[in-house]
C-alpha cells in the first residue's frame, strides 16, 4: 500500500504537490537552506562490514526476481519460500507463517457513459501494453480493480465529488447537488481511497469511479512538454491506480477477524462494517476526461466550489453536475474467498532474550511488477539479510533479537502484519523494542522518514553514517535538503500500524521524487523493473543507500549497550501536539479544560529527563543491572500510551498520541481522541478523552520514572 505522510498536513507550506494517492509528500526542495557538508560519521568494524556487504548489483537481481511474477496477496507461495531461503542461506532461522484470510478476487467489470443524445463512450479500463516494458504484456497481468470492492451494478446520472472527503460532501450538500441514487466520480489524492467510497455510500450514492489526475504530477506533465513513459518521465496516460477500498481508519487486518488472528477454523465476523456495499472502479486520466467533460456546464464549477484539491490539471471545469440525462452504467463482479497468505519470518536470536527489534516490508503487489511498491523494500531487506549474514559468519551475535518479516496481504488491508501481531502480541508486548518498516524503499532520489518521537534522534544520527548514492554527500544532508528536517507523524497505510497501536514505537522510511523527478506510477503496471531501471532508480543506488541505512539503524538499535531512545524529544513532541490541540480548541470555539493533560505532559517530561540521566550513569559506572533496568523502561514506556477501549468506534486504534485521521486514513491526527471529538463538536467526548489521554501519559511517565 502506501502512506500519505502526515507531512501532507503538517508541512503543507512546503509541498509542491502530494503525489497520487498521497504516497508521501513531494517536498519542494529547500532553496533557502544552506547546502550542508556534514562529515560522514565514523563506522565501527561491524558497521563497516554491513555497509561493504551491500551491493547495487545483487539488489537489482533481487528486484528483477520479485518484479517478474504475479504476487497478489495469497497467490505466490514460491516467492514467500524463495525469500525465506535467501535469509536461511545467510544464517537466519527462517520459516513461513500463514493465515487464512477473507479476500475478494476480481472477476469482471464494465463501465460506459451514455450521453443524453443516446451516444455512448466506452473507456478502455486497460493499461497500455508497452514493447519496452516486458511485464506490461504478461498474459497473467492483473486487471485494474479495487481490492475488497463490492459486487454490483449501477446505472445513474453522476456527480463529481472532488477528493471525496466528508468536507467535500458537506460542500456539495450546501450547494444542493443531488447525491442520493447518483454515481460518484472522484479524484485520487487526499484521503485513503476506501474512505471516498465510504463517504459516497453514506451519502446515498450507488457507485464510485476514481480517477488519477495529472495535478499530482508536479512539473512533470505532458502539458509541460515532457514525454510520457516509456519515452519520457511523465505519466503514461493509461496508468490506473489499483488499491484497496477497505475502510482503513476503522480497522486494518482481515475484515472477518477483528482483534484476533485468522487461523483456519476460527470464528468469522461480518465484514460489512469495514468494506463497501457499493461497487467502485479505478480509471486512468485519459479515460476520465470524457466523464468530467460531460459535467462541464452543469451544477457548480470547480472554481465556485472553491475547495482545496477540488480542481485538477485536466482541461475541464471540474463542475459538480449532474448532467441531466447523461448516465453511467457500471458493473463489478468480485469472487469472495477464504485463502492462505504467507509471511516469511527470519530470526537472529540475540544474547538478551527479552528485547527484540522487528524489521518488516510487504511482498505482495497489485501488479506483476511492484518495483517500487513494495519490492524496492523487499530487495533491500534481502540485501540486509545478506549483510547480516557476513556478520554472523564472523561469529557475531546481536544483543537483542532481530526478527525480519516479509509480509503478505498488505495491499488489501495490512493483513499479514496485523494477523501476525494479533497472534504474537503477548511475546511482542514483553519483548518488542521497535518496529522498522520499509514499504516503497525507493521510487526516486530523495529520502524521507516518519517515526515515533523516541526514534527521531537515532534515525537522523544514523543518516550521517550513510554516503548517499553517488553524490559524495551524506544522507543526512540530502534528507535535510529535501524535507527541511521534517519527520512525519505516523498515520496509517503500511505495516507499522498494528505494531504502533499496540504500543510498539515504529519508523517508516523510503525515497521519492521531488517536483522535478520522473513520475512514479503508483499501483500501476508501469511500476515495473523497466521503469525503475530507466527512471525511478537507474543503477539501484537509492536502493543501495537505503539498504545501508536500514541495516545500520537496525544494528544500532539491536547492538548498543543502551537502547538509543531520546525520551526528552518525545516530551517535546507531546508539548508541540499540545500546542496544536490548543489551536484546535480555539478554532472550534469550544471550552475544554486540558489542565490534566498539561500536567501529565509535565510529569512525562520529568521522567524523560530522569531516565536519560540514569542511562548516562549506568553507562558511566558500567553497571549492567542498572542498564537492563533502563533498557526495560525504554522498551515498555510506550505501552502506556495505548488505551484498552481504543478510540471511539474504532477499538483497534489504541495509541492516544497519534492515529490515522478517521476521514484521512493515511495522514495522522495527534491526540486523536480529543481532536476528533472536538472536530465533531462532541465536547463531553472530548473531555472524556482529555482524561483518558492524561491517564495514559501518566502511566508512561510512571514506567520511566526512577
Ligand atoms: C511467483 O513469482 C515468481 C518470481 O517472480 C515467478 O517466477 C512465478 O511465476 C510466480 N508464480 C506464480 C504462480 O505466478
Ligand atoms: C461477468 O461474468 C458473469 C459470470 O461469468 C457474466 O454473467 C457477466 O455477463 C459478466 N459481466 C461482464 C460485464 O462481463
Ligand atoms: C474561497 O474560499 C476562501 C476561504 O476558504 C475565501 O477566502 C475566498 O474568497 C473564496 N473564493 C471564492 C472565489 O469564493
Ligand atoms: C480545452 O478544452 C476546450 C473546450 O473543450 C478546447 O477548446 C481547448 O482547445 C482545450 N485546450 C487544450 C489545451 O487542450
Ligand atoms: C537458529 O536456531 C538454532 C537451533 O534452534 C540455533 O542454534 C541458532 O543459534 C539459531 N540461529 C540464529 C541466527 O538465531
Ligand atoms: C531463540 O529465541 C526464541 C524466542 O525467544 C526461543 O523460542 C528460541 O528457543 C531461541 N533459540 C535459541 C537457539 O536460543
Ligand atoms: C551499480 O552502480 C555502479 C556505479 O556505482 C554502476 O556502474 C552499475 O551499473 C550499477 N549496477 C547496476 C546493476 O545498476
Ligand atoms: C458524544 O459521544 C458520546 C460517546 O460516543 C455519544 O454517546 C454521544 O451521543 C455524543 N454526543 C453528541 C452530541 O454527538
Ligand atoms: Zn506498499
Amino acid at each position: 500500500m502506501c502512506y500519505c505522510s502526515s507531512q501532507c498536513l503538517a508541512f503543507a507550506a512546503l509541498l509542491i504537490t502530494c503525489a497520487n494517492a498521497c504516497l508521501h509528500t513531494r517536498f519542494a526542495r529547500q532553496p533557502l537552506v544552506e547546502r550542508q557538508d556534514t562529515p560522514l560519521s565514523a563506522l565501527t568494524p561491524e558497521e563497516t562490514t554491513l555497509v561493504e556487504a551491500i551491493s547495487n548489483t545483487t539488489i537489482s537481481e533481487w528486484s528483477y526476481y520479485y518484479t517478474h511474477g504475479a504476487h497478489l496477496a495469497g497467490q505466490n507461495l514460491t516467492m514467500a519460500e524463495w525469500t525465506a531461503d535467501r535469509w536461511r542461506e545467510n544464517g537466519w532461522n527462517s520459516s513461513i507463517v500463514s493465515y487464512d484470510v477473507f479476500l475478494k478476487n476480481p472477476v469482471n467489470k464494465s463501465l460506459s457513459l451514455t450521453y443524453s443524445d443516446g451516444s455512448i463512450y466506452q473507456p478502455s479500463l486497460e493499461e497500455a501494453v508497452l514493447e519496452q516494458d516486458d511485464t506490461t504484456s504478461y498474459p497473467n497481468r492483473i486487471p485494474t480493480f479495487h481490492g475488497y470492492s463490492a459486487s454490483g451494478s449501477a446505472d445513474a446520472e453522476f456527480v463529481y465529488i472532488g477528493r471525496g472527503q466528508q468536507s467535500d460532501f458537506a460542500r456539495l450538500i450546501e450547494l444542493d447537488v443531488p447525491l442520493e441514487g447518483k454515481i460518484a466520480i472522484s479524484k485520487y489524492g487526499g484521503p485513503f481511497r476506501g474512505l471516498k467510497v465510504k463517504n459516497a455510500q453514506e451519502n446515498g450514492m450507488i457507485g464510485v469511479i476514481i480517477f488519477t489526475d495529472t495535478s499530482d504530477d508536479g512539473d512533470i506533465t505532458e502539458a509541460n512538454g515532457y514525454a510520457a513513459y516509456p519515452e519520457g518521465p511523465a505519466r503514461n496516460p493509461s496508468a490506473v491506480q489499483r488499491g484497496s477500498v477497505q475502510f482503513l481508519s476503522t480497522f486494518p487486518g482481515d475484515p472477518t477477524t477483528p482483534g484476533y488472528p485468522s487461523k483456519e477454523g476460527c470464528p468469522r465476523a461480518d465484514p460489512s462494517p469495514v468494506i463497501p456495499r457499493i461497487p467502485s472502479i479505478p480509471i486512468s486520466y485519459a479515460d476520465a476526461i470524457p466523464f468530467l467533460a460531460t459535467l462541464d456546464g452543469y451544477g457548480t464549477t470547480g472554481a465556485e466550489v472553491n475547495r482545496t484539491g477540488w480542481v485538477g490539471a485536466l482541461n475541464v471545469s471540474y463542475s459538480t453536475g449532474p448532467a441531466p440525462g447523461s448516465t453511467i452504467s457500471m458493473t463489478n463482479l468480485m469472487e469472495e474467498v477464504y485463502t492462505p497468505i504467507w509471511n516469511s519470518i527470519g530470526i537472529i536470536n540475540g544474547t538478551i532474550a527479552d528485547e527484540t527489534i522487528v524489521i518488516g516490508n510487504h511482498r505482495d503487489a497489485w501488479i506483476i511488477g511492484g518495483a517500487a511498491d513494495p519490492n524496492s523494500g523487499t530487495a533491500i531487506i534481502v540485501e540486509l539479510a545478506k549483510a547480516y549474514g557476513s556478520l554472523l559468519s564472523q561469529g557475531w551475535r546481536p544483543k537483542r533479537n532481530i526478527v525480519l518479516a516479509s509480509w503478505d496481504g498488505e495491499e488489501p488491508g495490512l493483513l499479514g502484519s496485523t494477523e501476525w501481531v494479533e497472534e504474537y502480541i503477548p511475546w511482542l508486548t514483553e519483548t518488542a523494542v521497535s518496529y522498522l518498516n520499509i514499504d516503497i524503499g525507493a521510487s526516486g532520489p530523495w529520502p524521507y522518514i516518519e517515526a515515533s518521537p523516541e526514534l527521531h534522534t537515532i534515525a537522523t544520527d544514523v543518516m550521517k553514517k550513510v554516503s548517499w548514492m553517488d553524490t559524495g554527500r551524506n544522507m543526512y544532508d540530502i534528507w535535510l535538503e529535501y524535507t527541511g528536517g521534517s519527520i512525519g507523524v505516523l498515520g496509517s497505510g503500511s505495516d507499522y500500524t498494528a505494531f504502533l497501536h499496540r504500543g510498539i514505537g515504529s519508523i517508516d522510511m523510503g525515497t521519492g521524487g521531488d517536483a522535478a523527478d520522473p513520475i512514479y506510477h503508483y499501483h500501476s503496471n508501469f511500476d515495473s523493473y523497466h521503469w525503475m531501471s530507466t527512471f525511478g532508480d537507474p543503477g539501484f543506488l537509492a536502493h543501495k543507500s537505503m539498504a545501508q541505512y536500514l541495516s545500520l539503524l537496525a544494528y544500532n538499535l539491536a547492538d548498543q549497550d543502551g537502547i538509543q531512545f531520546d525520551l526528552p524529544n518525545y516530551a517535546r513532541q507531546l508539548e508541540a501536539y499540545y500546542e496544536d490541540l490548543l489551536s484546535t480548541i480555539d478554532s472550534t470555539s469550544q471550552n475544554l479544560d486540558t489542565s490534566s493533560l498539561r500536567s501529565a505532559i509535565d510529569e512525562f517530561s520529568i521522567g524523560a529527563t530522569e531516565v536519560q540521566a540514569l542511562e548516562k550513569q549506568a553507562v558511566a559506572i558500567d553497571d549492567p543491572e542498572l542498564l537492563t533496568l533502563v533498557n526495560h523502561k525504554y522498551r515498555d514506556f510506550q505501552r502506556g500510551f495505548v488505551s484498552q477501549g481504543g478510540l471511539p468506534n474504532r477499538e483497534f486504534y489504541r495509541h492516544l498520541i497519534f492515529a490515522p485521521g478517521i476521514d484521512t486514513g493515511y495522514a495522522a491526527t495527534t491526540y486523536p481522541g480529543i481532536t476528533e471529538a472536538l472536530e465533531a463538536g462532541n465536547n463531553s467526548l472530548a473531555a472524556e478523552f482529555v482524561q483518558k489521554t492524561a491517564d495514559a501519559i501518566l502511566i508512561a511517565a510512571n514506567i520511566i520514572k526512577t
